[in-house]
């Protein structure tokens, strides 16, 4: 299923984006959901799933985390569950994330889906990141305040959250309606009935995991081998003293490390097409040989991205979950990354090349694309 969101996203860049939140009434017409409860309910009983069970009962809240194993001790008030990165899980609701491609791909991070009986939800937060909340079934109340300095508490060691705040923001969201909230932005989703929301989430990584990430690839490449060296060393007054001259020198040696553009590129393009959450890779068994590749892509198969792969392009590279993909056939890459379904018309005269073959059998055989039958 497609999902069509009617947005003038120009617009909504230019007043809301990272600025204020907004309601989208109405943005996806005739919403059908993509999943079930039910299937939702079954997806945090698995292990490599991300999940976690919030609830609170005459003002106490509890959290939990899945999998679970079963769901019998619950009311029928005052939960929620919710489950990261479905789009990892469950390919139909992938397709929720499409239409915010108008965002760049290396902005946006997963999809969380969460299922709320009334009552229901985290209670008033704070988030870091931007989201769009997606109403799926059912009726939640939405309320979202001013961004103004909030205090923290924890109801619970595992929720964070912050004091009743006055709302901008107030109301009722039915199917297909997307609340947009800026990072920073208080806000509190209270189920009416039973109800789906849908979070395309997003990221932006902070100075402190680039610069821990780039020290990783210094290390990996032993980089900056240089040594800081003084033959121009003089007679000073102060032993003790680090000269500011000094300073200079040593940064300088730190940030031409940084500054060096392919350096730079590389390691941004490695960092950031690595996914926050697991992949599910079925690697297929036996292998795919490079002629089969061919042969099946000529016959008209299609070979379809794996849910939750990032892949990225910065300069003329292709990076795919951490990892560049070497090759001169840039307009063939460029499509892979592109496009999630792709046909041999994207790949061109790439198709015709053994080295560029075997680098698509590699990705394949890792199953990080799949021939969808
Ligand atoms: C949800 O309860 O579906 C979303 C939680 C949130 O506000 O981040
Ligand atoms: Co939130």
């Amino acid at each position: 299923m497609d999902y069509q969101l009617d947005l003038d996203w120009n617009d909504f860049l230019q007043r809301y984006w990272q600025k204020r939140p907004v309601v989208l009434k109405r943005g996806f017409k005739n919403f059908v959901d993509p999943i079930s409860p039910d299937e939702l309910a079954g997806l945090a009983m698995e292990n490599e799933v991300d999940s976690r069970l919030v609830s609170n009962q005459d003002g106490k809240w509890n959290v939990s985390h899945g999998p679970f194993e079963s769901y019998d001790h619950l009311g029928e008030t005052g939960w929620s569950v919710l489950v990261q990165a479905v789009d990892h899980w469950h390919e139909p609701s992938s397709h929720l994330m499409t239409p915010f491609r108008h965002i760049p791909d290396w902005r946006m991070d997963d999809l969380m889906i969460s299922f709320s009986v009334p009552g229901g939800g985290v209670g008033p937060h704070l988030d870091q990141y931007d989201v769009f909340i997606i109403q799926g079934t059912g009726r939640r109340r939405w309320r979202v305040g001013e961004k103004i300095a909030m205090k923290q508490h924890c109801p619970h060691p595992d929720l964070l959250q912050v004091e009743p705040f006055d709302a901008i923001i107030d109301e009722e969201l039915e199917p297909g309606d997307i609340v947009y909230i800026p990072p920073g932005f208080p806000h509190d989703g209270y189920s009416l009935e039973n109800s789906l929301n849908y979070s395309v989430g997003f990221r932006a990584p902070n100075a402190r995991e680039m610069v821990s990430g780039f020290a990783d690839y210094v290390l990996s490449r032993e980089l900056g081998s240089h040594r800081y060296s003084d033959p121009e060393l003089v007679e000073r007054e102060h032993p003790a003293e680090v000269q500011p001259a000094e300073l200079n020198k040593l940064r300088s040696m730190m940030l031409d490390l940084i500054g060096n553009p392919a350096h730079f590129n590389s390691w941004f393009g490695e960092f950031i097409s690595q996914s926050r959450h697991e992949l599910d890779l079925a690697p297929p068994e036996p292998p795919y040989q490079a002629g089969e590749i061919y042969e099946l892509l000529e016959s008209g198969e299609t070979l379809e991205r794996l849910g939750g792969l990032r892949v990225l392009r910065v300069g003329d590279t292709c990076y795919v979950n951490g990892e560049a993909m070497t090759t001169e056939h840039i307009g063939a890459v460029d499509a892979i990354a592109r496009h999630k379904t792709v046909t041999k018309e994207m790949l061109g005269d790439a198709m015709n090349d053994p080295s560029f073959l075997a680098l698509l059998s590699a990705l394949v055989n890792s199953g990080y694309w799949y021939f969808n039958d």
